[in-house]
C-alpha cells in the first residue's frame, strides 16, 4: 500500500504526540491518534500510561460529533480484547462513523494481532495499514520484542574511555565522562522501566540507581546478586526513593542475609542459577512478565559480557570520552573470555552519533 504525502505527515504527527509517553506506558505500547477532517485537524490524544484512555478513545472524545467523515490516524491497530482496564478500542472506532482509518502497524500481542483491523474492515470502514511502519515498529521495539519473545528490550549502557575502558585496575570509574554525557545517562533512566547492575558494581561504586532530574522518574532498580553480598547500608536501599529495590539471586544465598536484606527494604528474588550465577534468561522473563519492557543496564564489565553472551542485549549507548586510560589491568567495557577471531565478534548495526559536550554518545543495535 502506497501513502501520499499528506498521510505521511499526519502519521508522523500521531508518531510525536505517542513519544511524549515514553518510558511510562509498559506493559502498554506508545500509541498516538490524530483525527483530521478536510485536511485540518479536529483532535489528537496519546496513551499517557495503563488504566489511561487510548490515543483513540482521547482523539474520539475531543473530537465528538466531529469525528463523524474524518480520518483516524493512530501508530498501531486499535485494541479488541477485554483482558484490561480500558474498555477495546475498536467498537468506539467503529461507532465514530469515521470515512477511513490509517493505521502504522498491528498489534504483535497475541489477544490482538489483526483482529482489531479485521473487526473495523469488517463494519465497511476503510482500513489502510502500514503508514510509517518501520518508524512505528522502531518506537515500539521493546513492547513488539515482549509480546513476540516474552523477554524485555535490553540496552547496555556504558560509559568508557576512548580504549575501551570503564574502571582502573582498583575499580575507580567516577566519572568517566562529563557533566552533559552524565545528565544524558539521567534522561535514560527516566525512559526505562528498570535498572539493572551487578553486585559487583554495588560493591565497587555504592550508586543509589535514581534519575537526578526534576520530575524524572525512577525505574525500579534490580541487581544480580547470586549470593546477597550486597550490604543493608547498600545507598540503593538507604538514599533511594520509595519503590522495589529488588536483588535477583539465587537458593545459595545465605538466609540471613536474605533476612537483613528485607529488613533494609530490599525485595529478594530468587531464580534459577545457570552455572553458579542467577541466570539472566530466568531474570528476563520475570521482568517482561511483570510489564518491564524497557531494561538499562549499567551493570560493570562482568554482568555486560554475560548478557551478550545469553543474547539478551538488543541495544549498545556508549560514552565514550576523551581520555585514554591504558593498563594491561584497567577493566574493559565487557569482560569474559576473548573470542577466537574479530570474526566471532557481536556485530552491531551503524552507530548514530550525539555530541554531549566533550563526550560522544554511540548508539547502535545487536544483529542476531
Ligand atoms: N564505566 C562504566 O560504564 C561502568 C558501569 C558499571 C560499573 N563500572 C565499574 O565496573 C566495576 C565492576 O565490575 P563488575 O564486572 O564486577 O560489575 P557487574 O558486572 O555490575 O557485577 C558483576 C557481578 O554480578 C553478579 N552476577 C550475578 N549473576 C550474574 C551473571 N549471571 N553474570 C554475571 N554477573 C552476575 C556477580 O557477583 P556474584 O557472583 O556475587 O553474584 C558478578 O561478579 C567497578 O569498578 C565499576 O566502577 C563501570
Amino acid at each position: 500500500m502506497t501513502f501520499s504525502d499528506t498521510d505521511r505527515r499526519w502519521m508522523g504527527r500521531a508518531l510525536a504526540l505517542a513519544r511524549r509517553a515514553l518510558g511510562r506506558t509498559s506493559p502498554n505500547p506508545l500509541v498516538g491518534a490524530v483525527l483530521v477532517k478536510g485536511g485540518r485537524l479536529i483532535a489528537e490524544g496519546y496513551h499517557r500510561g495503563p488504566g489511561t484512555p487510548h490515543a483513540e478513545a482521547v482523539a474520539l472524545e475531543r473530537a465528538g460529533k466531529r469525528a463523524r467523515g474524518a480520518t483516524l490516524y493512530v501508530t498501531l491497530e486499535p485494541c479488541s480484547h477485554t483482558a484490561k482496564r480500558t474498555p477495546p478500542c475498536a467498537p468506539r472506532v467503529a461507532a465514530a462513523g469515521l470515512a477511513r482509518m490509517v493505521v502504522a502497524m498491528a498489534d504483535p500481542n497475541p489477544q490482538v494481532s489483526g483482529s482489531g483491523l479485521a473487526h473495523l474492515a469488517a463494519t465497511g470502514l476503510k482500513v489502510e495499514t502500514g503508514c510509517l511502519e518501520a518508524p512505528a515498529a522502531a518506537l515500539n521495539a521493546p513492547y513488539i520484542r515482549a509480546m513476540s519473545t516474552g523477554l524485555p528490550w535490553v540496552t547496555l549502557k556504558i560509559a568508557q574511555t576512548l580504549d575501551g575502558r570503564v574502571a582502573t585496575a582498583s575499580g575507580h570509574s567516577q566519572w568517566i565522562t562529563g557533566e552533559a554525557a552524565r545528565r544524558h545517562g539521567h534522561r535514560m533512566r527516566a525512559t526505562h522501566d528498570v535498572i539493572l547492575v551487578g553486585a559487583g558494581t554495588v560493591r565497587a561504586d555504592d550508586p543509589r540507581l535514581t534519575c537526578r532530574l526534576p520530575r524524572g522518574r525512577n525505574p525500579l532498580r534490580v541487581v544480580v546478586d547470586s549470593r546477597l553480598s550486597t550490604i543493608p547500608a547498600a545507598r540503593l536501599l538507604t538514599a533511594a526513593p520509595p519503590g522495589p529495590t529488588i536483588l535477583a539471586t539465587t537458593d545459595a544465598a545465605p538466609v540471613e542475609r536474605r533476612r537483613a536484606l528485607e529488613a533494609a527494604g530490599a525485595t529478594v528474588l530468587e531464580l534459577p542459577a545457570s552455572g553458579d550465577r542467577v541466570d539472566l534468561t530466568a531474570l528476563m522473563r520475570h521482568l517482561a512478565e511483570s510489564g518491564h519492557h524497557r531494561v538499562l543496564c549499567e551493570g560493570g564489565p562482568r554482568l555486560s559480557a554475560a548478557l551478550l553472551s545469553a543474547v539478551l542485549v538488543d541495544r549498545v549507548a556508549c560514552f565514550v570520552a576523551p581520555r585514554l586510560m591504558g593498563g594491561d589491568d584497567a577493566r574493559g567495557a565487557v569482560g569474559g573470555p576473548s573470542p577466537l577471531t574479530v570474526d566471532d565478534c557481536t556485530r552491531l548495526t551503524p552507530f548514530s552519533i550525539r555530541r554531549l559536550g566533550d563526550d560522544l554518545l554511540l548508539t547502535a543495535d545487536v544483529i542476531r
